[in-house]
């Protein structure tokens, strides 16, 4: 028997959250499922630090730009209930595309250079269907803090920059990624990869990691070029974008010296997958 509570309807979340008593803290995880250990621990997160726990898996048609990418991201609806109620979430919310989007969502954001570099420039309109979706779970969800990855770095700004701008009173909480053994972020997609591309992927890793111990010695631009050439020597893997960005605007840099906090974001092709990662040079 299950005591985890799976709505399917805004209304049946809603009533449950009204039962289960005012005053008390809702965490939220939004995920598109075929959940990993990643998910799992932003769902410890807010395990520990909320009262109530909400996970949302819904694979959200507004942020994909390429059909083929929708159609084949993983799905496994049972696995993923027993790992979030093995989590400790309280509420599984599984909406329909309906249920989210009764009519079309026509909302067209504005968050400036910060989403029109990198993930914003290779994928267009994604982060538009991103800041709708999550704009509409924080409308029925209503939480008090919600979990995002550090994978996804651009994400937790963009999603920072729309709950400013809408006036949500939630917290975004940002926990770090959890990689597999080898190093490779762990991501919903690498279930996605073959053989080859599998074994070729924790390289991407690795460029990071050498990035910034050359980071040291040579220049923003010098280490661009080192980690792409190593992200390409593999002949598996082809960079999409290697930038190196300051944490708040998330334009690139220039001299080291002129930035508190900076990250190094890339994107990869490794076959048919796309996979990104992200490494602090400075934090
Ligand atoms: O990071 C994801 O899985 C998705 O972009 C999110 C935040 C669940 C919105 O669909």
């Amino acid at each position: 028997m299950s005591w985890m509570k799976t709505a399917k309807y805004s209304v049946e979340l809603r009533d449950f959250l009204a039962a289960r008593g005012a005053g008390l803290t809702v965490g939220f995880v939004p995920t598109m499922g075929a959940l990993h250990r990643g998910h799992l621990s932003l769902a410890e997160a807010a395990r520990r630090e909320c009262d109530v726990v909400v996970a949302s898996i819904f694979v959200n048609p507004t942020q994909f730009n390429d059909p083929a990418d929708l159609a084949s991201y993983p799905r496994m609806p049972e696995q993923d209930m027993k790992l979030l109620e093995g989590a400790g979430v309280d509420v599984a919310f599984v909406p329909s595309v309906e249920e989210i989007y009764p009519k079309p969502d026509t909302r067209q954001f504005d968050f400036g250079p910060l989403a029109r570099v990198m993930e914003g420039a290779s994928r267009p309109g994604h982060f538009n269907g991103v800041a709708q979706v999550v704009s509409r779970l924080f409308d029925i969800v209503q939480p008090d803090r919600a979990y995002f990855g550090e994978k996804d770095f651009q994400q937790v700004a963009v999603v920072r920059a729309m709950v400013g701008q809408l006036g949500y009173k939630v917290e975004i909480v940002s926990c770090p990624t959890v990689r597999e053994a080898d190093g490779l972020a762990m991501s919903s997609r690498n279930l996605l990869l073959d053989k080859a591309h599998r074994a070729a992927a924790p390289y991407i890793y690795m460029a990071l990691q050498k990035g910034v111990e050359l980071g040291r010695s040579l220049s923003p631009a010098e280490v661009r070029s080192h980690v792409v050439q190593a992200i390409d020597a593999t002949g598996l893997l082809r960079t999409i974008y290697f930038n190196i960005v300051d944490t708040l605007t998330l334009q690139e840099v220039e001299r080291w010296d002129d930035h508190r906090a900076i990250r190094g974001c890339v994107a990869v092709q490794a076959g048919a997958v796309r996979l990104i990662d992200n490494i602090a040079f400075r934090s």
